[in-house]
């Protein structure tokens, strides 16, 4: 694999350092996650110990992340997951994986889309545009009239509910025109795709610190004490008797959830085969943004339901922005929503860049149609497949709902997770020797609570989303059986050296 990638003339431009990593990284990590799921999982099952949620969810991705790192720097190639499969697991299982992928980037993209969708519309409220309503849900959402503004009917009240006028979404228009904006950018060069992330990364780091400044400022240095004390008070809430209500069960329930908020480190991986020094600088993207984040991500988990109570926080799209208000500077919570829409627009980038990476990668073994490895002559990237998974991806987001989306690409990537966790452990039996530029410390225990760790709250996913999980599995092992096995790289081999 590595002398094939290596060997290619007119293949994908390594123009990428460690920084261009690293903030590749926080580009795909930061974003929905901390900028709406932040409140929901305070709100519903944490309480302020959300804060406790973000560290398990870490703990949990820091052992793929380990797994990722020694990967991505032994087998430095597009296709991530997908190509750590092949080598270690075979051909089918490597399909399996770059099928579920599909699921993790594309889904993925289409997810926070959506959520990209709610902010552009409430920023542009906030200057009097209104986008018409049933342009900004997928077909089929019930949206009612609250105080004026259309919204979604299961986040209203019984109260609001009654006697309120309904309308049905149709298309969301905004989350369809900003995934083909981005497939736009991503056709245009992976250099320039990496400067607008790193601008956008600087503006949404920024952003979050801003509002990391104000909370301390108001509450530590403005003698507001008193009120986080109040809302951080009781910091675990007494668990309601359910599962998952709070306690400590709710902690656990509040990591699956925030688990989202982590995905995207292992995006970095895909651009492996664009990184200058792949073996050296790829660990320190996938740790350095994991770490990163990480930090952020508790600072502001903390200063959020410090500033505001979690009871608050209950169905509450702009948390972060609700948040800032509190400390009374007025032009706060425009600048969260500038910079969230910012952060997903970078989020949407690294992921759509991810899904057409591992395409080309799978196109190149032959396991999926030629075209779709197809490198365009001038800006060098792999223009078809970037502009068939944009429309297929803009369809998507313009066309199913955010929870749908989203557990979907939960379950994809928890897959692809345990496959790599498992992988690691594997390699080092099968090949102890490899030169491994980068080694997963106390092997076999993280591998292992890798494995555990995704599948268990692989487990913690609903029934519905295990059924279309499986059906996606089953059309992909169609796709293997009528068309990869027969024109893939290795069989062809092995059946003309007669194997
Ligand atoms: N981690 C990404 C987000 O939170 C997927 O939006």
């Amino acid at each position: 694999m590595l002398s094939e990638s290596e060997g290619e003339k007119g293949g994908l431009k390594r123009s990428l350092g460690p920084l261009n990593l690293v903030t590749l990284g926080i580009g795909a990590i930061i974003g929905t996650g901390i900028f709406v799921l932040t409140g929901e999982v305070a709100a519903s099952y944490a309480g302020p110990a959300v804060v406790i949620s973000f560290v398990i969810a870490a703990i949990a991705s820091a052992f793929a992340g380990l797994c990722y790192a020694e990967f991505s720097a032994l087998i430095p190639i597009a296709g991530s997951a997908y190509s750590y499969g092949y080598t270690t697991l075979g051909e089918i299982v490597a399909w399996i994986i770059g099928w579920a992928l599909i699921l993790e980037y594309g889904f993925g993209a289409a997810t926070v889309a959506v959520g990209w969708s709610g902010y552009i519309s409430s920023l542009l409220a906030n200057f009097h545009v209104f986008i018409p309503a049933a342009l900004t849900a997928a077909p089929g959402t019930d949206l009612v009239m609250v105080a004026g503004n259309w919204i979604k009917a299961a986040s209203a009240t019984p109260e609001q509910l009654v006697g309120a006028q309904h309308m049905m979404g149709s298309f969301n228009l905004p989350a369809f025109l900003g995934i083909l904006a981005v497939t736009t950018i991503l056709v245009i060069g992976i250099k320039e795709s990496a400067n607008v992330n790193t601008a956008i990364v600087a503006v949404k780091v920024s952003v979050l610190l801003v509002f990391i400044g104000l909370g301390v400022q108001f509450l530590f240095l403005s003698g507001h004490l008193s009120v986080a004390t109040a809302n951080w008070h009781p910091f675990i809430p007494a668990n309601t008797g359910h599962f998952g209500d709070f306690g400590w069960s709710g902690v656990v329930r509040g990591a699956a959830v925030i688990f989202f908020a982590y995905i995207g480190f292992d995006a970095v991986s895909t651009a492996a085969q664009e990184a200058k020094n792949p073996k050296k600088d790829m660990p320190i993207g996938i740790l350095g943004s994991l770490v990163i984040c990480t930090i952020l991500y508790i600072i502001v988990a903390g200063l959020t339901t410090g500033l505001m109570n979690y009871t608050q926080l209950k169905g509450v799209a702009e948390p972060i922005a609700l948040a800032v208000d509190v400390t009374g500077v007025r032009w706060g919570s425009i600048l969260v929503k500038v910079g969230a829409i910012g952060g997903l627009s970078s989020t949407m980038l690294v992921m759509l860049l991810g899904q057409s990476r591992v395409f080309f990668t799978m196109s190149n073994d032959g396991l999926l149609w030629k075209w779709a490895s197809k490198i365009h002559p001038r800006f060098r990237t792999p223009y078809i497949s970037t502009i068939v998974v944009g429309l297929c991806v803009a369809t998507l987001a313009a066309t199913l709902p955010i929870s749908v989306l989203a557990e979907l690409t939960s379950i994809g990537t928890l897959f692809a997770f345990t496959i790599v966790c498992a992988g690691v452990w594997i390699l080092r039996v099968r090949e102890p020797d490899l030169p491994r530029p980068f080694k997963t410390p106390w092997v076999p225990f993280v591998p292992i609570m890798g494995v555990l760790v995704s599948f268990s709250l692989m487990l913690a996913l609903h029934l519905l989303t295990w059924e279309v999980f499986l059906i996606w599995l089953c059309l992909g092992l169609i796709v293997y059986f009528t068309y990869s096995r027969r024109h893939s790289k290795v069989q062809l081999a092995l059946r003309a050296a007669g194997k």
